[in-house]
């Protein structure tokens, strides 16, 4: 029977950890998974596509039940956006439909954030966070009339991780656990997953 191409990245991307790689090893190895999963957009299962009215929804598909990494599909309405959030795990964006914006802010000394240069991400393009260089950041659906889904992939449990939250002005941090929106997850032995 043929394996799905959620089940092949997280076996994939399982083996990788396992090695304990480097971060630079994840940004170009785990990044080649990832660009593969995203490659073609024909798996993601409907349940993880459906955009709220009002926020932009995380849907868990996979956590390691050790902890060592999460895949989650985030569903942008259209307008939706981030506050200034950072991750404290290292993350990959891989976009699967639509485009999203993500924007670097990088603290400065005496509080509030230079602001970087932005990445717009068409679909197969793949963006990263890290807290050892640039973890804090702003994401958006770039799109005004369409959804935009991105599979984000973390390097922890990303959805229970206590992070912040931050002030625009002062950089005042606010602690905060985003959770997931759904109560279940995909059947990873559907080959058409
Ligand atoms: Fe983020």
């Amino acid at each position: 029977m043929p394996e799905g191409k959620l089940l092949t990245f997280i076996k994939e991307l399982s083996v990788l950890l396992e090695q304990k790689p480097s971060e630079e090893i994840i940004f170009t190895k785990g990044k080649k998974l990832l660009e593969t999963l995203i490659a073609i957009d024909d798996w993601l299962p409907t349940e993880f596509t459906k955009p709220h009215p009002q926020y932009y929804q995380q849907y868990l598909l996979y956590a390691d039940p050790l902890d060592r990494f999460s895949i989650v599909s985030f569903v942008w309405g259209p307008g939706q956006k981030t506050p200034i959030h950072n991750h404290t795990v290292w993350g990959m964006i891989g976009q699967l439909r639509g485009e999203e914006k993500g924007t670097p802010y990088y603290p400065q000394a005496g509080g509030g954030f230079k602001i970087g240069k932005a990445c717009v991400c068409p679909p197969g393009h793949v963006d990263t966070v890290s807290p050892n260089t640039h973890d804090i950041h702003v994401v958006e659906n770039n799109l005004a009339d369409q959804t935009s889904i991105s599979i984000h992939v973390y390097g922890g449990n990303i959805g229970r991780i206590h992070r912040s939250v931050f002030d625009p002005i002062n950089g005042t941090p606010k602690s905060f656990v985003s959770g997931y929106a759904n109560t279940l997850v995909p059947n990873l032995w559907n080959p058409a997953q």
